[in-house]
Order: C-alpha cells, then structure tokens, then sequence
C-alpha cells in the first residue's frame, strides 16, 4: 500500500482513459474562446473590491498574532506589527499588481507547458497525478476543490451585495431578510438568506450542465461588457487623477507592497482554469498556452491602470470600503460612469463565477474518473454532454454556502490554496523535465530549471505574506481531505482495485 500512495499515472494512459467514449467530452473551444475564459475567469470582483483594502491596508478590531502574516510571525513573533491588521500598500498597490503578475506569468508558463504535454480535464491535479503520485495528486485536487469553491461562495456574496446597490441606485429596495447572508463576521445578522448570491450560482449551473458552447458564447459576451468597463473607468477618471495623491508612493515600504500583492493575488486567479477546459478544446497543445498566457497579459495591463487611476483620483487611506471603484468615482462626481462601473464589476463577477464553477466540476470530474471520489460524478450527460452530476454537485456546493456565511475574509483562503497549486505544478514541470524529457511538449517553459524554481520562490514568498489565521485555516481543510483519502478514496482508487485484482 505504501507503493499506492506514490504511484503515477501514465500520461498515454490518462489520455486513453480521456477518450474513452462514456467519459469524452466535447471539444469546441479555440484560442481566443480560451483567452475570453481566461479573462472571464479572471476579472472579477478582485478588482472592484480587494484594489481597496490593499491599497489602503485593513484595521481590525481584534488584536491577534493570528492576524500578523506568517513572514512576520515567524521573524518578529510577538512583537509582529501585523497583530492590529495588515499594512497598506499605497498608490504602490500598482507596483504589487506588476509584481503579482509576473509571479502569476511564470506559474501560468508552467501550466502552459504541462498542459500542452497533458491535454486532460482536472489541471493542477492531473499533472500532479502523472508526475508526484496519488496522494500529492489528492491533496492537491482538494485543494482546487478549496480555491474554486471558496472564491466563488465569495464572489456570490460579493455579486448580491453589488446588485442591491444597483438597483437600489435605480429607487427599488427588495426585502432585507432574503439580500443578505445568514451570518456576518461571526454574527447572526438577521437575515434568513441571501437569495441573489444562491440565485446566480444556480442559474450559471443550468448553463454548464446545458454545454460548454453556451456557457463560453455567454462568456463572450460578459467579458466584452466588463472590459469596456474597465476601459471607460480608466478613460473617464484619468484626467481627474492628482499627482499629488501618488505621493508618498511608498508609505509602508516593501512590507506594504508585498502584504498587498498576497490580497490581491486573487484578482490574478483564474488564468489556470483555462487549462481545466484542455480536453474540450481543439487543438490543446497550441490553444492552450495561447489562452494562459494571453488572458495574463491582458489583465496585467487592466488592473495595472486601474491601481494607477484609482490612486490617483482618491487618496489611498480613503480607499478602504467595500466598492472603492464605484466610490472613488461617485467622491469625484462621475455618476453616470459609476453605473457603468458597477454593470461591468457584475458582469466580471458572473463571468468569474461561471468560469470557476466549470473547473470546479472538471476537477471533481476527473477526481471521479481515477476513483478517488465516487464514480457518479464523472457520469457525463448523454445529449449535452456535459460533466452534469458534478456541474450539479459542484453547484448546490457552493450556491448553499453563499447564501448562509459571508465569507469575504476568506478570500485569503482561496489564494493560499492556489499558490500551493502553483508551487505543486512548478515542481511537475522539473520533474517532468527529468522523468520524460523526450515526450512531446507544445509548449516549453524557457530557461528551465530557473524559471520554475523562481516561481516556488516567489509562491512561497506570496504564501508566507498571509496572515498566520489562513495558514492555520489551510492545515485544517488539508487535514480533513486526508482524512478522506484514508478513509475512503485510497481503497476506491484505480491503483487499489488494480492491486487487488493482481
Ligand atoms: N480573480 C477572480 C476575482 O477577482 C477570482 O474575482
């Protein structure tokens, strides 16, 4: 048994098994459908939401260790500053946008190469399956499971909160008890349930159980809107921008960007799912790498302007609330923009939101179909063809919770989790490097071994700017994935029965 949990799968294997007709799945999508993913993926309410709190930094009222990042912990302990909240970045939130980015661009040249090698539903944890064997490949499809899952029960919360106002801001009030989650920060707040953000997850669900096309043709088009958005933001508010306000640009120093950097790498997550949707896609090995890196570059620049414009219509401390870009826009009277704004952070946050639950499913997918979880949910639908039983379960997963817990805060979860992914499909490409250097590759990640180490250390480094809470929160979920593998999924999986039959 021992064996077992370091066994890998083969990589023809693992595509055989792929194209098996009960589990094949339909490939319809392109380069530029995948770089609109990507972007889906990606642009959410990150921008609209998080530019603030890290920019500005975040006071909390319960002075803890557990709130200090674990770099400082680990090197002041006690004394660690971060016990009152986390230190603002500043207008120097623009520079942990580049910072951010470029990390996100040598892991995303990382997926770029393993999936243009492994063209399978299942991302991070397929390759990991190939690669380091069944246990780190169960760990870390738990992960997914946790970013996927947990950013989305966030942006759900997140979108009911932007569509009130917006429809506040047209004079219609809907009853409080059914707009807002069962419980806030800790507290019971009233409320019986929060009905747009279950509302939105179910209806993205009965779009990715009905096909893929659709769901990236309504992708399309949602992209298209907030990007326009983004543009109109940034063109409307330039010219109001006061150099002044860039100054200083620096006030926390180095501790202040890279504490913000860790926040706002979520508004970078996202970019990997394109790489869940490698086995609907045409010609995987090119498309692939095309989507990852695309998708990148064009946020990068989005969200780079964007700091850079909002930092400069608004002084950064006054940055701190929930919708800084609507805000900032309404504090220097550009209404009619504001609107637009708050219709293109919606569009962002449907579109994010679809495309993670389309990899959420992908993962539970293909965790089903290598026997580690139960083999319904690689059940794939007979007319559309579609992961359904999973589309579902990953659905009513994470439309339930968002309905109940407002879980803003654990966003931070979501972003420790997949920064361990990343370091994880690093070190695959190393290994694979090693193990089958003449298998043919799509895409190669250049000047291998030091841009795949770079991106573990630079990971580790985004980690380790979290707060100690997260890391605790993260050993947790682990802990309890673990103990679902003992229990149950290492008799069920396909190695098991293999050693049982031999
Ligand atoms: N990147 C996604 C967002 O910003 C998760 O909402």
């Amino acid at each position: 048994m021992p064996n077992q949990l370091f066994r890998t799968k083969s990589i023809d294997k693992l595509i055989a098994d792929s194209e098996e007709p009960e589990h094949r799945l339909r490939k319809t999508l392109g380069p530029w459908s995948l770089t609109a993913l990507g972007i889906g993926a990606i642009v959410g309410a990150g921008i609209f939401i998080l530019t603030g709190t890290a920019a500005a930094g975040q006071k909390l009222e319960f002075h803890s260790i557990l709130n200090a990042p674990l770099l400082e912990v680990l090197w002041s302990g006690e004394r660690a500053l971060g016990i009152n909240g986390r230190p603002g970045a500043g207008p120097a939130i623009a520079l942990s946008f580049l910072l951010v980015a470029i990390v996100c661009g040598l892991a995303g040249l990382c997926y770029a190469e393993l999936a243009s090698m492994i063209p399978i539903a299942g991302s991070a944890y397929t390759y990991t399956y190939a690669t380091l064997g069944e246990i780190v490949a169960w760990i870390i499809g738990w992960d997914l499971i946790l970013e996927y899952a947990v950013s989305n029960m966030a942006v759900a919360v997140g979108y009911s909160a932007y569509i009130d106002s917006l429809l506040q801001s047209f004079g219609i009030t809907l009853p409080r008890k059914f707009m807002e989650p069962i419980l806030v920060g800790g507290k019971w707040s009233g409320a019986y349930f929060d009905v747009p953000g279950f509302l939105i997850v179910m209806i993205l669900t009965v779009l990715l159980v009905i096909g893929i096309r659709e769901s990236a043709g309504a992708n399309n088009i949602m992209v298209a809107v907030k990007i326009i958005a983004i543009l109109i933001f940034v063109a409307a508010a330039a010219p109001h921008v006061k150099t002044a306000n860039w100054k200083p640009f620096m006030p926390n120093g180095w501790q202040g960007v890279l504490t913000g950097g860790a926040i706002v790498f979520f508004s970078y997550i996202g970019f990997d799912s394109v790489s869940t949707a490698a086995e609907e896609c045409e010609h995987p090995q090119k498309d692939v790498p095309f989507g990852i890196i695309a998708s990148l570059i064009a946020c990068a620049i989005l969200y780079i302007a964007v700091a850079v414009v909002l930092t400069g219509i608004q002084k950064w401390p006054e940055l701190a609330n929930a919708a800084p870009v609507a805000n900032a826009l309404h504090a220097i009277g550009l209404v009619s923009v504001e609107r637009w704004v708050v219709v293109g952070a919606l569009m962002g946050m449907t579109s994010s939101l679809l495309v993670y639950q389309l990899g959420q499913a992908r993962i539970w997918f293909a965790m089903s179909r290598d026997g580690l979880l139960p083999r319904v949910f690689s059940n794939v639908h007979r007319r559309f063809r579609t992961p359904h039983v999973s589309t579902w379960v990953a659905g009513i997963f994470v439309a339930l919770p968002a309905g109940v817990f407002d879980i803003g805060e654990l966003a931070d979860l979501s972003n420790i989790g997949t920064l361990f992914a990343f370091a994880l499909v690093a070190l695959g490409v190393l290994i694979l490097r090693r193990k089958q250097p003449a298998r043919r590759r799509g895409f190669r990640v250049p000047w291998v071994p030091f841009l795949p180490v770079a991106a573990i250390l630079c990971c580790a480094v985004l980690m380790a700017s979290l707060p100690a809470e997260t890391w605790l929160r993260f050993v947790v979920w682990l802990l309890i994935g673990l103990a679902i593998y003992f229990g149950y999924s290492r008799h069920r999986s396909e190695f098991a029965s293999r050693q049982r039959l031999s």
